[in-house]
């Protein structure tokens, strides 16, 4: 990794739901990166760690809180040791999330509530917990969508449902605490290469090379691509933008694609198919 030169966020803090993998944690490296000390939230205090000693070799300031989204409690003792750590919030990023394929008839109403309370209450649970430690004025909260939040998805029901409801709490936010002086916004990632979330829908090989031809930039995105929307939302750049929430999908819910989950990949259907 790089050597770390501080920049726009200096002196500022960085609370990352998620932030020990995948899409979170890139975002705290770039946020680490431009000065930011980062508090990593997740379950595996183990992988957090190994997560933040990456920022810290490379010059950066970051620590591992761990908390599961889904308890509101363990989250709010995690955001007061990352303020009492780092300092007032100045940054929150609500990335943890969970998926799996599975038609609604092959799902338990336990499967579906499990996607709903990582993904929606989740952020909830973060976006309220990490008020109390808010700058105000100042903050900037950024949460993600997903296409499945605009895009009906076969094998999705749960992950449609949740991410449509994210984007609602993120404008309802931005409602709320606009006159704080704390922006909300989100970002919509389309399918981005190496994350655990594309792997389960479209595994590398030709669906997942089908999909890359038929996009508008005929590529897949980078982590590196969602890490830079969430950077231009955290900058000064963005200090008017409020509410908004951003596709950086290559093209993807403009064209209305969806990603066809290979069937192979989801437990088998109950009931007897019509055709
Ligand atoms: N198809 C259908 N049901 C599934 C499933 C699948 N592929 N995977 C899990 N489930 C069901 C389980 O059977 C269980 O339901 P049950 O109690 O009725 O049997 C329920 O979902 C919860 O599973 P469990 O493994 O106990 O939940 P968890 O809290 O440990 O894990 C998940 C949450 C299910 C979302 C898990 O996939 C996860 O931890 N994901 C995090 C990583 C991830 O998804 N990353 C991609 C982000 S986009």
């Amino acid at each position: 990794m790089t050597t770390f030169m501080p920049r726009m966020f200096e002196g500022r803090t960085a609370l990352i739901t998620g932030g020990g993998s995948g899409i979170g944690q890139r975002i705290a490296e770039r946020l680490a990166q431009q000065g930011a000390s980062v508090a990593l939230v997740g379950r595996s205090q183990s992988r957090l760690d190994s997560a933040a000693q990456g920022i810290i070799a490379a010059g950066g300031k970051a620590a591992g809180f761990a908390a599961d989204v889904r308890d509101y409690d363990a989250l709010a003792r995690a955001t007061g040791a990352a303020h009492e750590m780092f300092g007032a919030l100045g940054i929150v990023l609500c990335g943890a999330a969970g998926n799996f394929p599975a038609l609604a008839s092959s799902m338990s109403a336990n499967a579906f509530k499990s996607v709903i309370d990582i993904d929606l209450l989740g952020t909830f649970n973060t976006c309220r917990a990490a008020f109390e430690h808010l700058e105000r004025p100042g903050a900037s909260i950024v949460t993600i969508s997903a296409p499945q939040a605009v895009q009906a998805m076969v094998m999705q029901s749960h992950v449609c449902a949740a991410k449509a409801g994210v984007d609602m709490i993120t404008r309802t936010l931005a409602l709320e605490w606009g006159p704080l002086g704390v922006r909300v916004n989100g970002v919509l990632p389309g399918a981005v290469a190496d994350t655990e979330g594309m792997d389960r829908l479209a595994p590398p090989g030709p669906v997942r090379e089908a999909l890359a031809k038929q996009l508008p930039l005929r590529r897949i995105a980078t982590k590196d691509d969602i890490a830079d929307t969430v950077i231009f939302l955290c900058s000064d750049a963005a200090k008017y933008i409020t509410g908004a929430i951003i596709p950086c999908d290559g093209g993807m819910t403009t064209a209305g694609m969806a990603i066809q989950t290979p069937s192979k990949s989801a437990r088998p259907v109950q009931g007897t198919p019509v055709n």
